[in-house]
């Protein structure tokens, strides 16, 4: 393990505002609680940010809907995403706005460094606008026929039938999803960053240093940077919700300008809270920043973002870290299903400790899609957790209640080896390979249990002469239990907490998987993981099917 404790500012992705956090969702939240949770463990100095992501068209539109000032919508769903993410176990140092007084100082810095760069342009583009509800839109709120294969209702930007994309005036009889009303066209001035600027150094960043996973690198390489970078529109005329350009009255900076901004800005705030420098965090070369993202906005973390970043004087991202989507029993999450499960109802039939053991088993450091099976979801959990792990305490724990464990005894090498595989699980967590980690921890545990099998203390309890030896096999046994929960504790980290107070130690370090418990006095045993229950995730399918 490195000395020197590392420096790390970690984000996820800033969720929209508009919508609540759903199990696919969860996929990168506790990705990134995984890892930021394993590096604490580790000693590294780690803060972790995130914020609601609350500008643009649809939340102007849903606060219209539902008779509410902006405001208000942002703060009720704020309260809503922080709880789902609390009770997740996803612990944020600060959860911002990116509508922040915080965050409109610092896009105004940066905006205006883009500015003093000479990198900002401006031209006239047309946009379908809709009289009716008097606003420009999005290629997501325009239906019409495919260009293409003539399918009608589908979207402005692409063909759910035949996969073309287009823009939206291409549609036959365009209609906008917020009114019913027929688009017209018109035109306006929106102000562009001119991205071939950044052209070489885009290049150099996202092909060197292992800044991106290497399928995202050949992917920018091949789609974008091989030829001149295309001008980004990062204007939008009133009436928008979001901040006003200082020196362009009347235009709205576009969501995605201000949305990354928000990593910084919850920063900020944190600074401002805790009375720490920012400049410590954003503009130091010793500080590892890590973003943690899905494929679909790869783009905007790893051409834009760095763009603004670098003309602002901050600090570049370590590493972007980006995954693939969750499908649910092999397909798209989908509501007449009622695959497309919110973290609310999910937590209302199931302990979070589950999804978070069944994502760990399943991610990679690769740019994947993870399937949740449920009925494997539910063999799993079973299995590992509740078969081989906590079966470790539940079997020998309550024979030696308020028993001090005995020096540790002769286990055939079982606990060394567990020590021995620290560095190798370690590795795996750090470049976000979970399952691997995780097959490496489940071997130990089948180790485990195979001793105590062997060894069988149910019956050497009921003979009085083997008092001593029912002592030695359950010290093994709970020291092995406890050196798999310090492995799983990124994890599992309430497990964990429980194993510490089981056997009276402190709050687990990884370091403490190196060495047994001796002469710790052995608590009461506390239940310590239920089994899932198939009856429960079939209430939540229905509880979710529209
Ligand atoms: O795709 C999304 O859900 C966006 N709200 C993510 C924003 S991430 C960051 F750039 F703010
Ligand atoms: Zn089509």
């Amino acid at each position: 393990m490195a000395s020197e404790p590392r420096q790390i500012l970690v984000t996820s992705a800033l969720p929209y505002v508009n919508g609540h956090i759903h199990l696919g969702h969860l996929v990168e939240y506790l990705q990134t609680d995984i890892w930021v949770r394993f590096q604490r463990l580790r000693g590294n100095d780690v803060r972790f940010f995130c914020a609601d992501d609350t500008h643009g068209t649809a939340t102007m539109i849903r606060a219209r809907d539902e008779g509410i000032e902006p405001d208000v919508l942002l703060a009720q769903m704020s309260e809503a995403h922080q709880e789902d993410f609390r009770a997740f176990g996803v612990e944020f140092d600060h959860f911002g706005s990116t509508h922040a007084e915080s965050n409109r100082d610092l896009v105004n810095e940066i905006w205006a460094a883009l500015r003093a760069g000479g990198h900002v342009v401006e031209r006239d583009v047309t946009q379908l606008f809709d009289p009716e509800a008097g606003v420009f839109l999005a290629d997501r709120f325009v239906k019409g026929e495919c260009p293409r294969c003539g399918k009608d209702d589908q979207y402005g930007d692409n063909c759910d039938n035949c996969g073309a994309t287009y823009t939206p005036d291409e549609l036959g009889n365009p209609k906008s999803t917020l009114s019913g009303s027929t688009p017209e066209n018109r035109t306006a001035k929106h102000l562009f960053v001119r991205l071939s600027d950044f052209q070489d150094f885009l290049d150099d960043w996202t092909q060197s240093d292992d800044h991106v996973q290497p399928e995202i690198a050949n992917w920018l390489k091949g789609s974008f940077l091989s030829e001149p970078l295309r001008d980004w529109d990062i204007s939008r005329p009133a009436p928008y919700f979001g901040f006003e350009i200082p020196d362009a009255p009347g235009h709205y900076f576009y969501v995605w300008v201000d949305a990354p901004i928000g990593y910084i800005s919850a920063t900020k705030d944190w600074c401002d809270e805790v009375g720490e420098s920012l400049d410590h965090w954003w503009r130091n070369p010793d500080c590892e920043i890590h973003h943690f993202i899905g494929k679909d906005i790869a783009y905007f973390h790893t051409l834009f973002w760095p763009a603004m970043l670098q003309s602002a004087g901050f600090e570049l991202p370590r590493k972007v870290h980006i995954h693939g989507f969750l499908t649910v029993n092999g397909e798209k999450m989908s509501k007449s299903k009622g695959t497309f499960i919110n973290a609310r109802v999910y937590r209302e039939h199931l302990s979070p400790d589950f999804l978070r053991y069944f994502y760990a088993s399943k991610l990679s450091s690769a740019v994947q899609d993870i399937d949740l099976n449920l009925e494997e979801f539910t063999a799993k959990v079973n299995s590992d957790l509740v078969g081989k792990v906590v079966n470790l305490a539940s079997r020998t724990a309550r024979f030696v209640e308020g028993k001090a464990l005995a020096p540790y005894p002769d286990d055939g090498g079982l606990f060394e080896a567990g020590d021995a595989a620290g560095e190798e699980i370690a590795a795996d967590y750090e470049a976000c390979d979970y399952s691997k980690a995780i097959r490496t921890v489940m071997a130990l545990a089948d180790k485990a249990n195979e001793y105590v099998e062997a060894k069988a203390p149910w019956v050497l309890r009921k003979d009085p002469d083997k008092a001593d030896e029912l002592l030695e096999v359950c010290t093994v046994s709970l020291n092995l239990f406890r050196q798999i929960t310090v492995y799983l504790a990124p994890v599992l980290p309430g497990l964990a907490q429980k194993a510490s107070a089981l056997l009276n130690a402190e709050t687990p370090r990884w370091e403490d998987a190196a060495t047994p418990l001796v002469g710790n006095t052995v608590a009461k045993f506390e239940h310590l993981m239920r089994r899932v229950d198939p009856a429960r995730v079939e209430a939540i399918v229905e509880a979710s099917q529209e």
